[in-house]
This record gives structure tokens, sequence and C-alpha cells, in this order.
């Protein structure tokens, strides 16, 4: 029997734009293509995603508390909020849901004020710099480390 897990994605400030905003750092693909992958990624391993994107820190936090007792598994890319943000580091820590971080560009590749995350320290791990595949590594790392850890336990239902 393989487990099914619910994994949030959630996509921080400015992420709406993508298609549009810095091509050459961001690339052309855009956030609903992502998605899309993302779905059909998680449907192959018998996952689901549920996937969202706002420009707001509280509205970020929302969706993070929201999480408990509905999903296993926290993927972010929590754009500026990254580097700012203690209010997502503590709401991520406070739910207790393994995260793992992504971004679409090289953080140490960029300025330096993007190479410190208040995430990575309390992430499984950080994704960084492999533009939407980015994304896709990080479900598949997340959602192996869920099948890990939940091996010789019941697993979730479904
Ligand atoms: C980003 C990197 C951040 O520094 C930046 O603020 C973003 C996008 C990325 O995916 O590469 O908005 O998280």
């Amino acid at each position: 029997v393989t487990s099914s897990f619910n994994i949030l994605v959630l996509h921080g400030p400015n992420l709406n734009l993508l298609g549009l905003r810095e091509p050459e750092i961001y690339g052309s693909t855009t956030l609903a293509e992502i998605d899309t992958m993302l779905a059909r990624v998680a449907g192959s391993l018998e996952c689901q995603v549920s996937c969202f994107q706002s420009n707001h820190e509280g509205a970020l936090l929302d969706a993070i508390h929201g999480a408990r007792g509905d999903c296993q598994g926290i993927l972010i890319n929590a754009g500026a909020y990254t580097h700012t943000s203690l209010a997502l580091r503590d709401g991520l820590v406070g739910v207790g849901l393994p995260v793992v971080e992504v971004h679409l560009s090289n953080l140490y590749k960029r300025e330096v004020f993007r190479h410190h995350s208040h995430i990575a320290p309390i992430a499984l791990g950080q994704i960084s710099g492999f533009g939407a595949e980015s994304y896709r590594l990080g479900l598949q790392a997340l959602i192996h480390h869920l099948r890990e850890t939940s091996a010789g336990s019941a697993g979730m239902a479904g």
C-alpha cells in the first residue's frame, strides 16, 4: 500500500508575475504552468497538492496555519519574505510539518541580501537555481521524505 500525502504549495510575493517578471532570472514559465506541473507530478506519486500564492505575509501565514490537520508537508517559495520574515518561519515551526524550501534562481549567485534565508534553518532542505525544476525536485524530495518517515506506520488514508 502506497501512502498518499497532501502537500501545501506556497508561493510568496511577486510570484504571480512569473513569466513576465525578469524572465532572464526567473524564466518564462508561468505560475499556473508550475502548479499544473506539480499537480501532475504529485498525481504520478499518488499524492495531491494544494497550491496558493499571495503577496501578503499574513495570508501566507494563515495558509500555513490552515495546513495543520489537512496537509502532511509544505513546499514553499517565500519569495522576498524568505529573507525577511520571522513570522513565516515561526509559523512553519509552529505547525510542525516538514518543510522544503525552493527558489527558481540560485540565491548564492545573486545579491548578498538574498544569501540569508530565515526558512533554511528550519527546512529539511533547500533547492535553489533550477527554475521551475526546483519545484519539481523539491516536491519529489518532500514526498520521498514523507514516505521514508511513515514507513512501518499505517500511513495516510487514500
Ligand atoms: C526567489 C528569490 C528571492 O530572492 C526573490 O525575492 C523572489 C524569488 C526565487 O524563486 O528565486 O521573489 O524566491
